[in-house]
């Protein structure tokens, strides 16, 4: 690598599918597969990438690194750490020979809730073709969009691709949705601006909600993802970069911008400058991964092998694994399943509750997508009186009609798309009668988990037709070190 390095020099790809979120850089190859690199190695992986912009050999920016660690990296291990870096990156095409032509896949996670945010950046022009990358990939879309941006895309086209007004004001005329900012930042799965004009990075940066897309990227829950775009210079501007900064630090996902044209020069004296977001299929890229990793795996449509690797790491440590059964459920269970009943737990991670129904004299039907779980919650009782089988709560094959279903902690893992399944699923399942007892993380430790907080109304709106609310009251959710503040929800399947 050294020898070939220096004699030839590297660079920074012109594309780099690439976003740094806090401690941690993910860079993603052509294909879509990628790194997530943390603390240092992600540290040296900003500094290479920003050394880069200009070609240079590999001695250069071994000295150029060493000019701003403030000392020598001269040991074996140290210039080895570079290497592989480097290497890492060449492999993604983060970086190139410099001699090579300039040259430019995906995570598959559709289904997401995603509120499109969009701004006077010039690169809004491409918004329509980013809505309909969306859409094709099974992604659920409203747009926002400043004022400015408005100037660059016409409101009509992006409804007729999306079939839902854009929202461009935080006063709204229309009587069904008088409060569009709260009910978008709600509503998504993920927000992604793109492209973030500098002014609305300086709002999102400072708190100003002055504006819908501002207002919608503060306020929500959800994971955010920003897509800079503009000219080299504002990019290179220390208000911007301190902005930037600013974001990652806030927990935002920042995208590395590209080279791209500067409108203010005539046309035929364009070069290419640094500072263009990247086009919308790689921008789509970045967010599906974001999404992966914003849900660590427990949004619908992630594998069971995800879900196999996380029970064979540390199945006991999980954050909702608890071998005592929750007093609360436990009571709601003697209370409402009549003795010897049918139950379905769903989601039954290590069996806890499965176990615990079968103990009680029922006779039982555990599920998980997990067979690493299931292989372990049955190992822990062989003689449970209990069915141990491999299911997909979004796409159920389990036959039969229950007299309850319990779900601790499945549902508010699932997309929108995923917990509509889910909830056809049970209603189909259970007898008309029969009860489902639910419980999903309340609002706050949903915001740091990731998952989706169900107040009364949400589940009214998800179960409502098929299922009366019983009972609905706070309640925890034990795990290993803690208990999250949860609510337990009681329903009945209506009669048909
Ligand atoms: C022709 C033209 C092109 C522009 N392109 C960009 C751009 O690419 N990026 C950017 O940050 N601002 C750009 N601006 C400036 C923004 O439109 C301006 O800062 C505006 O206040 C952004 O507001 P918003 O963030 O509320 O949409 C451009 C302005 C004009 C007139």
């Amino acid at each position: 690598m050294g020898a070939d390095s220096d004699r030839v020099g590297l660079r920074r790809a012109a594309l780099v599918r690439s976003y740094d979120a806090g401690e941690t850089t993910v860079v993603l190859g052509e294909g879509g597969d990628g790194r997530a690199l943390g603390g240092d190695s992600a540290r040296l992986a900003r500094a290479v990438l920003e050394l880069l912009e200009q070609p240079r050999s590999m001695t250069e920016l071994v000295t150029l690194l060493e000019h701003r660690a403030g000392a020598p990296l001269q040991s074996p291990e140290q210039r080895q750490v570079i290497e592989s870096l480097v290497g890492i990156l060449r492999e993604l095409g983060a970086i190139e020979p410099a001699i090579a032509p300039r040259r430019g896949g995906a995570p598959h996670k559709p289904g997401a809730r995603v509120v499109l945010g969009l701004t006077g950046a010039v690169a809004t022009m491409h918004a329509p073709a980013l809505v309909q990358a969306l859409l094709e990939r099974g992604h659920h879309v409203r747009v926002a969009a400043t004022a400015e941006a408005l100037r660059w895309v016409r409101p009509e086209s992006l409804e007729v691709l999306t079939h839902r007004p854009v929202a461009s004001q935080l006063w709204t005329e229309d009587r069904k949705h008088l409060v569009p900012h709260i009910e978008l930042a709600r509503w998504a799965d993920a927000v992604l601006v793109y492209p973030a004009s500098a002014t609305t990075l300086g709002r999102i940066a400072h708190g100003d909600y002055s504006s819908i897309v501002s207002a919608i990227a503060l306020t929500t829950t959800a994971p955010v993802m920003l897509a800079p775009s503009m000219n080299a210079a504002m990019y290179a501007s220390a208000a911007v970069q301190r902005n930037l900064a600013q974001l990652v630090d806030d927990g935002m996902h920042v995208v590395r911008p590209t080279l791209g044209i500067e409108v203010a020069d005539a046309p035929d004296a364009r070069t290419p400058t640094l500072g263009a977001a990247p086009p919308p299929k790689v921008v789509l890229q970045l967010l599906e991964t974001m999404l992966a990793q914003a849900h660590g795996g427990r949004v619908a449509g992630h594998g069971p092998e995800d879900w196999d690797a996380m029970y064979r790491r540390a199945a006991e440590a999980l954050p909702w694994h608890s071998d005592r059964v929750d007093d609360d459920l436990a009571a709601a269970i003697a209370t409402h399943v009549p003795a010897g009943a049918a139950v379905l737990d769903v989601g039954t991670g290590l069996g806890t509750l499965a176990r615990h129904c079968a103990a009680a004299g029922h006779r039982v039907v555990a599920t998980d997508l997990s067979a690493v779980a299931l292989e372990r919650a049955a190992a822990i009782d062989p003689d449970a009186a209990v069915v141990w089988l491999q299911d997909d709560v979004t796409d159920s094959h389990v036959r039969g009609r229950f007299d309850a279903i319990v779900d601790r902690g499945c549902l508010h893992l699932l997309t929108h798309e995923g917990a509509r399944r889910h909830a056809a699923s049970m209603a189909r399942l259970l007898r008309p009668g029969g009860v489902l007892l639910l419980k999903t993380f309340g609002a706050q430790a949903a915001a740091t988990r990731g998952t989706t907080a169900y107040d009364r109304a949400e589940v009214l709106a998800l179960l409502g037709d098929a299922f009366a609310l019983h009972d609905d009251r706070a309640s925890t959710m034990p795990g290993p070190d803690q208990e999250p503040p949860a609510h337990l929800f009681v329903l009945r399947r209506r009669e048909a």
